[in-house]
């Protein structure tokens, strides 16, 4: 099987490219992030806030996270319930970077993302895809921008959705995600030494997908 895997900030656009360059490869795209989303909404549901104080093991023990391809398309299921839509909201991404941070939460989830790997050809997007989840995959991307132009983009995106937010809180969101990711101390976010850095600043969408493109060509010959 041949495995792409894209790691990079949130925002640097690594689930649109990526399900972009799965559609041109005809490969399943994995979005890992959405797993971590459906756990963090799981907690929130449950009234637990971002601190996390509480039997995580417990919780855990009893959720069930799935995915599952509709029309080719990825969408996650929590405890059977399809939560891909609920999973999209700000408080949804704070709680995903929070759950993520503990490891009880990345075991949870390891096998699932490994199986998908060992019996597909995918790209999988997330933070530890290169690093932890597939150390050997064929070809490793780490996707970023700077953090003013990411904020520009998600703030766009949810403002499609109808989420109207000013750029500064999302600026700051982005800034807090970012360093929770990149400094908890498992598995955190940070390019794996053998991957392909790939930064959009200055590109427009069609010239990201092409770099990435080339990336992936370069890397399967
Ligand atoms: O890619 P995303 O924004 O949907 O991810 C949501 C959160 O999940 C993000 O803040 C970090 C975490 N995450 C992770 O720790 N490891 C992954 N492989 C994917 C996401």
């Amino acid at each position: 099987m041949i495995n792409i895997a894209i790691d990079g900030p949130a925002g640097a656009g690594k689930s649109s490219l990526s399900r972009l360059l799965a559609k041109k490869l005809e490969y399943i795209y994995v979005d890992t992030g959405a797993l971590y989303r459906a756990v963090g909404l799981k907690f929130s549901r449950l009234g637990f806030d971002t601190n996390l104080s509480g039997d995580l093991d417990a919780v855990l023990a009893d959720t069930k996270v799935d995915i599952r391809f509709i029309g080719g398309e990825q969408r996650v299921f929590l405890d059977s319930e399809d939560v891909s839509d609920d999973i999209r909201t700000p408080v949804a991404s704070m709680m995903a970077s929070a759950v993520s941070a503990k490891p009880a939460v990345r075991a949870f989830l390891l096998d699932m993302q490994r199986q998908l790997a060992k019996t597909n050809n995918v790209v999988m997007d997330g933070r530890d895809i290169g690093t932890v989840v597939l150390p050997d995959a064929k070809v490793k991307i780490f996707l970023t921008a700077d953090v003013a132009v990411r904020a520009e983009r998600r703030r766009k995106e949810l403002a499609e959705k109808g989420q109207n937010l000013p750029f500064e809180e999302v600026l700051e969101d982005m800034k807090t995600r970012d360093y929770n990711d990149s400094h908890r101390e498992i598995a955190p976010l940070k390019q794996a030494d053998d991957a392909v850095l790939a930064d959009t600043t200055n590109l427009s969408f069609d010239e990201s997908l092409e770099l990435l493109l080339s990336i992936v060509k370069d890397g399967t010959r």
